[in-house]
């Protein structure tokens, strides 16, 4: 198949970006999308020209580097997907695509496709361990977890921090990412220690890495490869209103987290 690219090209973090358009000819449709991407800039090389920067590493949907927008949507077209899973034969002979990097002010373009998503690693550092000596690892047995907290938690705990719910957010918010992050920890019986403190802390560090604010659009779930639901923005919301009304010495008296 051929297809027309219009690709983001940006030179570094100040350059001036813009739009490029490439032939991408005789492409087999079973091709992933990173490997058009990958004979496009061959082909780049092969004339003495800039490849195409852009991010992946797993191609297998778990490590959450290849995320760019394509066709206005990131991640591309099919739910439920990442970049590296997506295959040419969703497009059709004769398409034109547009492929550009996230846009969002917490995520400044490195280059071309690539942009710098350390803001959500600062977020997990901010709130992502408990602070007090556990000790050396218990037997993994020993604190019985119930079925539905376990579940919640192995659904949050599927968030490849990949950006797209920021990515397709109008506010570009990060609530999504770091209510499944937040989520993950508290859900289960050994996050229970400093969870509203993490979910303070967690939230202060999103806020202060220049995310937007959620205001109930939905687009973060529908763009999330890994089908993480808003239900978690709604327990985050939760935990942030415990943690704001009560102090950590009601909290105790109540048996809840304790700082
Ligand atoms: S919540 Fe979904 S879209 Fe957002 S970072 Fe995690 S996996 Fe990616
Ligand atoms: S390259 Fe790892 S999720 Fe796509």
């Amino acid at each position: 198949m051929n297809v027309t690219l219009h690709v983001w090209r940006q030179a570094g973090p100040s350059a001036k970006g813009k739009f490029v358009r490439y032939e991408a000819e005789e492409i087999s449709s079973h091709a992933s999308f990173l490997e058009m991407l990958d004979i496009v800039n061959e082909r780049l090389s092969e004339k003495g020209e800039e490849p195409i920067a852009f991010e992946h590493d797993c191609r297998e949907g778990i490590c959450g580097s290849c995320g760019i927008v394509v066709g206005g949507a990131p991640h591309g077209p099919n739910k439920a997907t990442t970049t590296c899973q997506l295959h040419m034969r969703v497009f059709k002979d004769g398409d034109e695509i547009w492929i550009e990097p996230w846009r969002a002010r917490a995520f400044p373009v490195l280059k071309d496709l690539i942009v710098d998503r350390s803001a959500l690693d600062r977020i997990i550092q901010a709130g992502g361990y408990v602070s007090v000596n556990t000790g050396s690892a218990p037997e993994a047995n020993a604190m019985p977890v119930g079925k539905d907290a376990a579940n919640a938690g192995m659904d949050a705990a599927a968030c490849i921090g990949c950006g797209a719910c920021v990515a397709a957010c109008p506010n570009a918010s990060a609530m999504l990412f770091t209510s499944a992050k937040v989520a993950h920890l508290g859900l289960l019986p050994q996050g229970q220690p400093e969870r509203y403190d993490r979910v303070l802390k967690m939230v202060a560090r999103m806020d202060q890495e220049g995310f937007g604010t959620c205001t109930n659009h939905g687009a973060c779930q529908n763009a999330c490869p890994k089908e993480i639901g808003v239900d978690f923005i709604a327990m985050l919301n939760a935990d942030l209103r415990k943690a704001v009304l009560f102090p950590p010495v009601k909290r105790e008296s109540r048996g809840e987290g304790a700082a």
